[in-house]
């Protein structure tokens, strides 16, 4: 059936995997000539070379204690699944030049199966970047590295590891398909600037679960494109909460759909649950099936949010209304206290307003006494049960 020659090659071939399967199968990062506190950059690298080329799965191991890391693509498509187990302390440099203007530091694209796990830490050691940080004010800000990025990552798990005081946000999901965060942890104080915990964008089937996040700004965002998004179990804060948008700022963004929020505590944030869009944009889009359900808040500042007149700094025309459409949104079983009187602030948009949204079992207390009253504009119908009554 097989000539000689072929069946040489295919022997020739089964020896080089099983070559490569016993030489790539268990990578400890030390056997690439790292030292404790040197940096790791380029053994991680060539770790990373040698595990994506391997026809079976691999592990890579960088074991506890601190090194520094430069910035570092792990870069795929690979020819099997690749778990990264880091138990040490992976320390960026303080300096934000030092990262060459990249909008990340540590960067996986286009893998499918990969395991990031282990009880180590990213630290972005952040501080020094936050003072340069005056993107409020300044539309060509320096652009700051985020700590961990995933574009085109599919099927694939994070696992125990923590972020900590990254210089901008935390983490970028962008263009994933099936990714996982779980015992997740982000770190960094309340005061600091744009440090967002994960930021989703254009990715379907997305999970957040048992995670703890505390930053300086959202404590989740969705951005355009994000679909079939669960977050449960988490707990979120300081920082601004989980937040829908900001949507409608660009040309041809896409539908956000099919979020569910589900048994999340938000402490000290100062906002709760949050979906916004900017007004006088050209476009039209998509935000609908938007669940929140039995959800925690303790001293959050403006709890339930729907706000389609947002423009911050005055960055857009209010001349006319916002084109992106919000229809079926749930918020169901919400208690806790609220630092602010107004709990409850739905504004649609006059052009399109809300469809269909649902405030039901929603116990939110002010200095003691349960929130009665809520701000509600342009929502077609809103149906209350066990909430406070809508005042237009
Ligand atoms: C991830 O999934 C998308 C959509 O199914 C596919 O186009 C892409 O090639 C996949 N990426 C990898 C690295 O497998
Ligand atoms: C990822 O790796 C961790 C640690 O080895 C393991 O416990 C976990 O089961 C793995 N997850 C998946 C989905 O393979
Ligand atoms: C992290 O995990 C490694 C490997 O399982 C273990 O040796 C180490 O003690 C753990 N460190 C901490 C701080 O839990
Ligand atoms: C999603 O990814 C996980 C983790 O790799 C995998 O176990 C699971 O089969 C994937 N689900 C689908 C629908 O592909
Ligand atoms: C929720 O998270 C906590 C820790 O934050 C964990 O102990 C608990 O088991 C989780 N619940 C579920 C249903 O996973
Ligand atoms: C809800 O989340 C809390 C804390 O995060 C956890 O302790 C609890 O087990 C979760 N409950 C359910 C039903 O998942
Ligand atoms: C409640 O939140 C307010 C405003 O965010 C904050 O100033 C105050 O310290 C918080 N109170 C407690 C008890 O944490
Ligand atoms: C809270 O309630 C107390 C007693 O009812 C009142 O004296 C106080 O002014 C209230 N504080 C605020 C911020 O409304």
């Amino acid at each position: 059936m097989f000539s000689q020659q072929t069946m040489t090659t295919l022997a020739l071939l089964l020896l080089l995997a099983s070559c490569v399967r016993t030489y790539a199968d268990l990578l400890d990062i030390r056997k690439y000539g790292v030292t404790p506190n040197g940096d790791i950059t380029m053994a991680l690298q060539k770790a990373w070379r040698d595990a994506c080329v391997s026809m079976t799965p691999s592990k890579i191991v960088v074991p506890s204690g601190k090194y520094k890391l430069r910035q570092i693509y792990f870069m795929g498509p690979c020819k099997a699944p690749i778990e990264v187990q880091v138990n040490g302390v992976l320390k960026a440099p303080k300096n934000p030049f030092h990262l060459n203007g990249q909008y990340q530091w540590v960067r996986f694209e286009y893998i499918d199966f990969l395991n990031l796990s282990g009880n180590g830490t990213f630290h972005g050691r952040g501080k020094m970047a936050w003072k340069q940080n005056d993107c409020q004010t300044n539309k060509n800000c320096l652009k700051l590295s985020m700590n961990l990025g995933f574009g085109f990552v599919n099927n694939s798990v994070i696992q125990d590891i923590t972020s900590k005081d990254s210089k901008y946000f935390h983490v970028n999901v962008f263009g994933c398909k099936n990714i996982t965060f779980t015992n997740f942890k982000v770190s960094a104080p309340a005061y600091s600037p744009n440090t967002d915990g994960i930021h989703i964008g254009k990715s379907i089937k997305v999970n957040i679960i048992n995670s703890k996040i505390g930053t300086g700004d959202d404590c989740i965002s969705l951005g355009d494109g994000s679909k079939e998004v669960t977050i449960l179990n988490v707990t979120c804060g300081p920082g601004h909460g989980i937040s829908v948008g900001s949507l409608g700022k660009y040309e041809n963004e896409e539908s956000v759909e099919d979020l569910i929020v589900k048994n999340c505590t938000l402490k000290n944030t100062n906002n709760g649950l949050r979906i916004k869009t900017w007004p006088g944009t050209p476009i039209t889009s998509l935000a609908s099936d938007l669940h929140f359900e039995d959800i925690i808040m303790i001293n959050v500042s403006n709890p339930i949010i729907i706000d389609q007149e947002y423009c911050p700094w005055n960055q857009c025309s209010k001349q006319s209304p916002s084109k992106v459409k919000i229809s079926k949104v749930t918020f169901k079983n919400i208690k806790g206290t609220s630092a602010t009187q107004e709990g409850v602030s739905l504004i649609c948009s006059s052009g399109i307003p809300c469809e269909i949204v649902v405030l039901s079992d929603i116990d939110l207390r002010f200095n003691g006494t349960t929130l009665m009253t809520a701000k509600c504009v342009n929502v077609k119908p809103l149906i209350g049960m066990k909430a406070p009554t809508c005042a237009y």
